[in-house]
């Protein structure tokens, strides 16, 4: 029977890995949001507000609200839910925040409902909460959060998703504690492209997806560059150019900005390579004057996991 009521662990997420915009994406351990869920006697979605961030508690207008409201029109009729969400990841940040706000939401839908939705269903509820947040459907955050490791999003009409295996790999992210809108962050973006940049850009995501499957630590960080968005984005990021460099020359794989940024991620091979790599980016944000946050993780196989809970 299914549970009356769930706990939902959301992690973070890492979208592009570097030269896959929009279709290559991981999960992190943490930051992670809490959210707990519930069946509801009143058909709709009731969102209780997180005191700690003016997030909208409108369905509509909130990301897990429109990506319940995309599930509850293939749900059984008279279905609502009860949802409160703690988050840890802050919106904004690069990680994720909203494709866990948006994924959460529908996984533990899913939990409370006996799981009768399928994976690929989820990523399709849960893109409504990324196009309120950003304006477009894009998946790169969502399905690592719902599918666990690395993922590749060949398509997302029609929607084909490939989990992709992946050796051990330790994760530095550092997040300077400014805000930068997924939205803003794709409006700069240059509509055209040219032949030579696009050659050297899906060089790099065929030998990335090469170097993950061949377990090829030297390929995954040969491929881990940048030609068509990074040379755009990296501007709003303080201290950017400087902190790859370093954590380059001190042993990781490499890395770039996460997502719509401005948390920067770095791949290394071992946890104390990773550990390095956050003592340098914390190095130049100490002499920017700039606050930060550092997380040193692994990739997530397991992406958002639910626990049944006996009360909300
Ligand atoms: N692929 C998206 C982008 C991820 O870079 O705009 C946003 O988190």
């Amino acid at each position: 029977m299914a549970a009356k009521a769930i706990k939902v662990y959301a992690p973070g997420t890492v979208a592009n890995m570097v030269c896959g915009f929009d279709v290559l994406g991981f999960a992190l351990h943490e930051p992670a949001d809490e959210m707990w869920m519930q069946l509801s006697d009143t058909p709709g979605i009731q969102i209780h507000p997180d005191p700690q961030y003016n997030l909208p508690t409108e369905p509509e207008k909130n990301v897990a609200g429109a990506a319940l409201i995309a599930l509850l029109e293939a749900a059984p009729a008279g279905t609502g839910f009860e949802l409160k969400i703690t988050k840890h990841i802050k919106p904004g940040s690069g990680v994720g925040s909203s494709a866990a706000s948006a994924a959460g939401a529908v996984v533990g839908a899913n939990a409370l409902l006996g799981n009768i939705f399928s994976k690929e269903q989820l990523v399709q509820f849960a893109m409504f909460g990324e196009k309120v947040a950003s304006g477009v459907k894009h998946a790169d955050n969502i399905a690592p959060g719902i599918y666990g490791g690395v993922t590749l999003i060949r398509s997302i009409h029609p929607l084909d998703i490939i989990p992709l295996p992946s050796p051990d790999l330790h994760v530095t992210v550092v997040h300077p504690q400014i805000e930068v809108r997924t939205a803003d962050a794709r409006a700069i973006l240059k509509k055209q492209l040219l032949l030579k940049d696009a050659i050297k850009q899906w060089g790099n995501v065929a030998g990335l997806v090469a170097g993950l499957t061949l377990k090829d630590y030297d390929l995954i960080g040969r491929s881990l560059e940048d030609y068509l968005i990074e040379p755009v984005r990296s501007i709003l990021i303080p201290g950017f150019d400087e902190i790859k460099q370093r954590c380059k020359e001190k042993g990781a794989l490499g890395g770039g900005i996460s997502g719509s940024g401005p948390s920067i991620f770095m791949l290394s091979k071992t946890a104390e390579t990773a550990h390095t790599v956050a003592a340098e980016m914390s190095a130049v944000y100490e002499r920017l004057g700039v606050d930060y946050h550092t997380y040193v993780t692994t990739i997530n196989q397991l992406g958002i996991r639910t626990e049944a809970i006996d009360s909300f």
